[in-house]
């Protein structure tokens, strides 16, 4: 089970999210790495990626040494208002001193999906030296979960989330925006050093009680598939989402 921690509110869980952030990434400058991040899209984390914007974060990380991906993107113009590169250009990367080059966007707009995401592959590949069939390791992966118990653009019932050869597939959409989606697979979640879920807001809670209860499987609610095998996780909830978790 992962690590969990309660918050009163979702400005807590960003917080928290963004010293976390902060302290993983002088860790790695530390070990003298790049600091490999890939980022969650939908609305919660909008507000860590303006907290990591502003002071105190945006002084303290070295942005050079920060390369951000993508977890998953909308089928959509990355000026698009459902895009995730556009939540993370207007919240993050607009504010901050990030080479052009140490962000790597899925090409959610390409009319061919399937090669947008062997593209990103490719990308993914050739950033981390990846030998055939060896998986990257990124420093943070940044995962939400859908009221539907979704990561990524891993929703439930669809057969992306039994791809364990690809680390990139198109997936169908399963919520809201329903546009064909770019998503990393399980394998590449797995093999994170860190996997931090950010979850907050009352219309998360019954799905995350079913999480911790463990009464659905993870073919209902994907989320129960992330548990990376040499790394942490850590759910930062709110209130509101931890109202029907069973204390003590
Ligand atoms: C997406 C996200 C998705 C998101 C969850 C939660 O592209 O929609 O990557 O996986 O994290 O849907 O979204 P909210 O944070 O908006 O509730």
């Amino acid at each position: 089970m992962p690590e969990i921690v309660l918050f009163e509110n979702k400005d807590a869980v960003s917080l928290d999210a963004a010293y976390r952030f902060t302290a993983l990434a002088a860790q790695a400058e530390a070990a003298g790495r790049s600091f490999t991040v890939a980022l969650a899209g939908g609305s919660t984390p909008k507000l860590l990626y303006s907290l990591l914007a502003s002071a105190p974060c945006r002084e303290a990380i070295h942005w050079d040494n920060i390369v951000f991906f993508f977890g998953d993107e909308r089928c959509v113009p990355p000026d698009a208002t459902d895009s995730n590169y556009r939540m993370a250009e207007d919240a993050l990367f607009a504010h901050v001193p990030l080479p052009a080059e140490n962000i790597h966007r899925m090409r959610g707009d390409l009319a061919d999906h399937e090669q947008a995401a062997r593209e990103y592959e490719q990308e993914i590949q050739t950033f981390f030296a990846l030998t055939p069939g060896e998986l990257p390791r990124f420093d943070l992966i940044l995962l939400g979960m859908g009221a539907d118990g979704h990561c990524a653009s891993l929703f439930p019932g669809k057969k992306s989330l039994h791809e364990l050869e690809r680390m990139v597939v198109a997936a169908e959409p399963g919520l809201t925006p329903f546009v064909s989606r770019l998503t990393l697979t399980f394998p590449v979640l797995n093999n994170a050093a860190h996997v931090l879920f950010l979850i907050a807001g009352t219309d998360k809670a019954l799905t995350l009680a079913r999480v911790m209860q463990q009464d659905l499987t993870p073919e209902q609610l994907p989320i129960r598939s992330v548990s990376p095998a040499h790394g942490s996780m850590t759910y930062l909830i709110d209130h509101d989402a931890a109202q029907l978790l069973k204390h003590g």
